[in-house]
Parts: structure tokens; sequence; C-alpha cells
């Protein structure tokens, strides 16, 4: 989503600066070509080096230095980007640029641009709250640039509350968002991730491989494109994606209850969690005690969970169901008996044995079969780019509903 979009990132004098170099790593790797623009404030905080560094050609910050063409450099600038990205942004940095003061190279720069700002606070509390700095930003909004909320907590100075800026993950997040189509509004998108846990006692359980990293995509990917999304998740160890309501829970049971809350208002349910199909028929209340049983093997009886893609394939109506198959052998006869017990639209399997497949890792590779029987074997891709794939699936069905 970010590839080759021309970023203008203004770095203001404020503590959250040294954040901005990590952000620069990470928009250069996401395929972003980045101008860096610093405050004469800023490079007392972070060094013009590291951002030189991190962004592979040249930072300006200074108007009128001798290696600078002053008349030329700030329209150059001005000019190039898609977006320009002020992060941090200081109470003093948005002051002048909503009141039209251009006295160094960033504001000269944005003054001189056409492109949409999107700022990224950081400042203490009180300067946050002041109303001079709520004024000014509610002017900027009204000329159509964007505002990230600030996080809460301990801030550098040592208050707490709002004026924390968002972390680089969340703002190379906002900018993907920024940039998505918003193909998928109005529609309502329930998507099942991870792995279910069955405990046996108060310490242990059973589980499987699943990080939750396809379905957190899918999740991601659909909110960005304008859905409104539920993500059912099972205990993942993931960052939950922006704008998304996640809903936590434990057990296959758990889930299948997750699922009946939201089912009925959703226009689609991507099922890519990986349910256990059994839990222990006996859950111990005590933990279970080694000394208590002499012989060198114990059994734990396994009884069924319920079939969640099974029951509500059963009431789905013209709702999109999406099925995901996780095998190790025999991949198209399993997939397509799954699908039609399960009254899948179309299913996703992975053979979880092929390196850079299924449980895990950031990439998979797939084949999409559907109802008709057409079937799509992909290579392998991230999972983002195979969300992006199964959107537009489920996007081309909705038209038929
Ligand atoms: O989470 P990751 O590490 O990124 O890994 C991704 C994945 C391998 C988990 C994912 O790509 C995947 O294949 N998910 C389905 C795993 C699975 O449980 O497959 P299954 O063949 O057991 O189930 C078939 C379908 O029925 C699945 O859509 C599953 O969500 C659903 N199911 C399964 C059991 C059950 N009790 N209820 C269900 O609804």
């Amino acid at each position: 989503m970010l590839k080759d979009k021309h970023i203008l990132l203004g770095v203001t004098g404020g503590i959250a600066a040294y954040k901005s170099a990590d952000l620069v790593s990470r928009l250069i790797k996401a395929g972003a070509k980045v101008d860096v623009v610093m405050t004469k404030a800023a490079t007392e905080f972070v060094s013009p080096l590291t951002f030189q560094t991190m962004s592979q050609s040249r930072v300006h910050f200074d108007m009128f230095g001798l290696e600078s063409n002053m008349e030329v450099e700030h329209i150059a600038l001005a000019q190039r980007p898609d977006v320009i990205l002020i992060a941090p942004a200081t109470a003093n940095t948005i002051g002048k640029i909503a009141n039209g003061i251009a006295d160094n190279m960033l504001t000269t720069v944005t003054m001189a641009s056409t492109a949409r700002i999107i700022f990224a606070p950081a400042m203490n509390t009180n300067m946050y709250l002041n109303p001079i700095t709520q004024e000014n930003i509610r002017k900027l909004k009204d000329l159509g640039h964007l505002f990230m909320n600030t996080g809460e907590g301990r801030l550098a100075c040592g208050d707490v509350g709002a004026g924390k800026m968002a972390e680089p993950v969340e703002i190379v997040e906002y900018l993907e968002g920024y940039f998505t189509e918003k193909d998928l509004v109005g529609k309502k998108i329930v998507v099942t991730a991870g792995p279910t846990i069955e405990a046996i006692d108060p310490v242990r359980y059973i589980t499987n491989h699943s990080s939750g990293k396809m379905g957190y995509a899918i999740a991601r990917n659909a909110s960005m494109r304008g859905a409104e999304v539920v993500l059912i998740s099972g205990p993942v160890n993931l960052d939950p994606p922006a704008g998304v309501k996640v809903v936590h829970i434990e057990s296959t049971n758990d889930m299948m209850d997750a699922v009946k809350e939201y089912f009925d208002s959703c226009d689609a349910l991507i099922k890519a969690a990986a349910p256990s199909d059994f839990r222990p028929l006996n859950f111990s209340d005590k933990k279970i005690k080694k000394r208590d049983n002499d012989s060198d093997t114990m059994s734990v009886e396994l009884t069924r969970n319920p079939d969640i893609a099974g029951y509500f394939g059963k009431i789905k109506e013209n709702r999109i169901m999406v099925g995901f198959a996780a095998e190790t052998n025999d991949i198209e006869e399993y997939a397509l008996f799954k699908m039609k017990e399960k009254n899948f639209d179309f299913i996703v399997a992975n053979d979880v044995t092929q390196e850079g497949a299924g449980f895990k890792g950031d990439t998979n590779i797939v084949s999409i079969i559907d109802k008709s029987g057409i079937r799509e074997d992909l290579p392998m891709m991230t999972k983002n780019d195979l969300s992006s794939l199964i959107l537009d699936k489920v996007k081309s069905m909705f038209l038929y509903v």
C-alpha cells in the first residue's frame, strides 16, 4: 500500500523525535520514498545524520545553508509528496502552520505544498489541551488535514495524561489505511483468528500452533478498506488492528458464543481460526498431581467440540462464509469435503507441511477453491497480500447476493 508513495516526513523538536528514526525505517521497508525535513529544534534531539542514514537521502533542515538552494529546494520538496506526515508534531509547529507562519524549512514547505498533512502530535498534556492548541487543530482539520489521536500515559516531562505520540507501527498502519481504497464501506465482517485453548486443569491446556497472523491480516485489511470488523481472537501475541473491535476468547465453546453474538448482523464470516475440535471431557479444578498417578502413562479423555462453521453454515442465508483448511495431505479432497460439509462459499486450503505455508510465519501458500469448483493455486505471498486477495473475492461475491 505504501509502495512508491512519496512521503515527506516533518520532524519537529520533541523527545518523541527519536521514535521517528524507527518510523523512517518502517516506511522505507514498506516501499515508500521518504524525504525528511527537520526543524532546528528537532536536530537538538536527534542528529540529521541518523535520518539521513535511515532514509538514504539528504535530510533538509536549513533554509539558508550554503548547500541548499533555498528558492528551488523548498518548492521542489513541496511538489513531490503524496502526503506530508509531521511526527512528532509539537504545539509550536501546529500553531505556525495553522496561522500561516513560514519561518523554517518545514513550515515553508507545508505552506508551499498542496498535499494533505497528517499530524502525529506529541506534547505535554496541558499544552495539548490548551484551548489555543485545540483551536489550531480544529482550524487545520477544517482545511482537510488529519490528526492522529495521541496516546495517554506517562509523558517524558513526568506528567500523566494525553499527548503521547502514536507508536511508529500505528502511524504506518494509519498511512496504509489512508492510501487504501475504501471499497468495503457499509459491510460488516466477522473474522475468527488464532488457536483456542482447552483446559485440562487450572495450569494445563491443549492448543495448536496458530499465531493468529492470518486472521489479523484479514481483519486489519478489511477495516482499512472501510468495513466494520469484529475480530474474534483466541490467545495470541499480536497487537489489535486499529479500528477493529476485538473479542478475546479462549475455548472453542467461547468462540461459538462470540460468533453467535455477531453473526446475525454480519455480511460475511471469515473463519481463519484453528479452533480445537476436542476438549478434555473432565476439567479438574485442582492441578492434577504426578504423585496421584503411579503409572508411566496417563490418558486425557476428550470430547468433541461444536463445529462452529458447520453450525452457521446451516443458517447462513445470503451471508458469505469463507473457510480455511489446514491440511498435511490430500489437500484438495479434504478441502472440498469441508467446503461442502460446512457450506462455505469458498475455502482457502493450506498445506501446513510446506516451508512458508500455514502456521506462525508471515507468509502462506494456498489454493482457493470455490463452490463452482474453480481452483486457484497461489504462489507464496505474505499473509497481508493474501488477505487482500481473499477480500477481493468476498467483495466480488457481495455483488451477487
Ligand atoms: O494463525 P496463523 O499462524 O497465521 O496460521 C494460519 C492458519 C494455518 C491457522 C490458517 O491459515 C488456517 O488454515 N486456519 C484453519 C485451521 C483449521 O482449523 O482448519 P480445519 O481444517 O481444522 O477447519 C476447517 C474450517 O472449520 C476452518 O475454517 C476452521 O476455522 C473451522 N472450524 C474448525 C473446527 C471447529 N470446531 N469449528 C470450526 O469452525
